[in-house]
């Protein structure tokens, strides 16, 4: 049996934290990949997950490995074996962690790294992408139509803006002035759009949504205000949707193209060894970095 290195909690609750633990690599079993993984992102969601605040398919199993980025080198399994790969680990469904040296996935879930980036920019594709790309199939949105971008610094917003620039919508931002029209979502100089992608939350999202124009497109990506209490009702004939990101190798592949194509660009604000992804967790609650944290191997 091989085991690996991994950054694991034995609980999950407030309070809970990760150490290194030795844990058993899984075999690929049929349309699997097992992948060495050379960087792994850290997300908000992982916060979630280690602080119980999250839903998984199945009853959860422990120890928990947290981390939803890879890109890494396919050992075994169902793809060309030392092929340079970005996935998904689709956690919520698999539970299969990136906060390790391997990773088991579905063979879908993979793409190939885009070979402009290094293993760090790569690994803060995924998820953040994925979540831009369907936020935007999602707003539905046509060239010369505004959208505006609530936190277009983070990186699904930065994302979903260099997604929607290279489609040719024009992208607004909370505060920046827009020619002869004011500011967007401030104060009552409010300018109309088209459509709002909201991936902050909170008081900011319903300044947000204020700014759609009646029959505009709306769609978060925070889950915390979608739930009762925090939830827009249809209005003004404006829809809010939810997204929810899936773990696509035929989506990442395209965005995998984007990135090559510099439609897309990686931030890496800090990397860390594998054995600091507590300090890395810490830093992101306290928002003490900008641009993706990704841990190293
Ligand atoms: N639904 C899904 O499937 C899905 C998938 C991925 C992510 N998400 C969620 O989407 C959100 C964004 O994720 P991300 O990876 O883009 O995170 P991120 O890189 O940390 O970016 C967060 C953005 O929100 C802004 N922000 C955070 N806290 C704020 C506050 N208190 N007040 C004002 N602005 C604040 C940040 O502004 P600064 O840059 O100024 O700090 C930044 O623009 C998270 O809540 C995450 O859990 C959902």
């Amino acid at each position: 049996m091989t085991t690996m290195r991994a950054m694991a909690a034995d609980r999950v609750g407030p309070g809970a934290t990760l150490r290194p633990q030795d844990l058993q690599v899984r075999e690929p079993g049929d349309g699997e990949v097992l992948i060495k993984v050379k960087a792994a992102a850290v997300n908000p969601a992982d916060l979630g997950m280690l602080a119980g605040r999250y839903r998984w398919y199945d009853e959860l199993r422990l120890p928990l490995v947290p981390g939803y980025d890879v890109a890494g080198v396919v050992e075994a399994g169902d793809w060309e074996p030392g092929a340079a790969v970005v996935a998904s680990t689709g956690h919520s469904r698999t539970q299969v962690g990136g906060y390790a040296e391997y990773v088991t996935l579905p063979a879908s879930y993979v793409a190939p790294k885009p070979a402009n980036l290094d293993w760090s920019e790569a690994a803060t594709l995924p998820l953040a992408a994925l979540t831009a790309h369907q936020a935007l199939e999602l707003l539905d949105l046509h060239p010369g139509q505004s959208l505006l971008v609530n936190g277009p610094r983070g990186a699904v917003g930065r994302f979903a803006a260099e997604l929607a620039r290279a489609a040719g919508i024009t992208v607004l931002e909370p505060g920046v002035p827009v020619d002869g029209a004011g500011v967007v979502g401030v104060g009552g100089d409010v300018v109309s759009v088209d459509a709002a992608l909201d991936v902050v939350g909170g008081e900011r999202a319903r300044q947000t949504f204020a700014t759609v124009r009646d029959g505009g497109s709306y769609v978060t990506v925070v889950p915390e205000f979608w739930v009762p209490g925090g939830q827009f009702t249809p209005d003004r004939g404006i829809t809010p949707q939810l997204v929810r990101a899936e773990p696509s190798g035929a989506r990442l592949t395209t965005i995998s193209r984007a990135a090559e194509a510099g439609d897309l660009t990686a931030t890496v604000g800090k990397t860390l060894p594998l054995t600091d992804a507590q300090q890395a967790l810490d830093l992101l609650a306290s928002r003490g970095v900008s641009g993706k944290i990704v841990l190293l191997p």
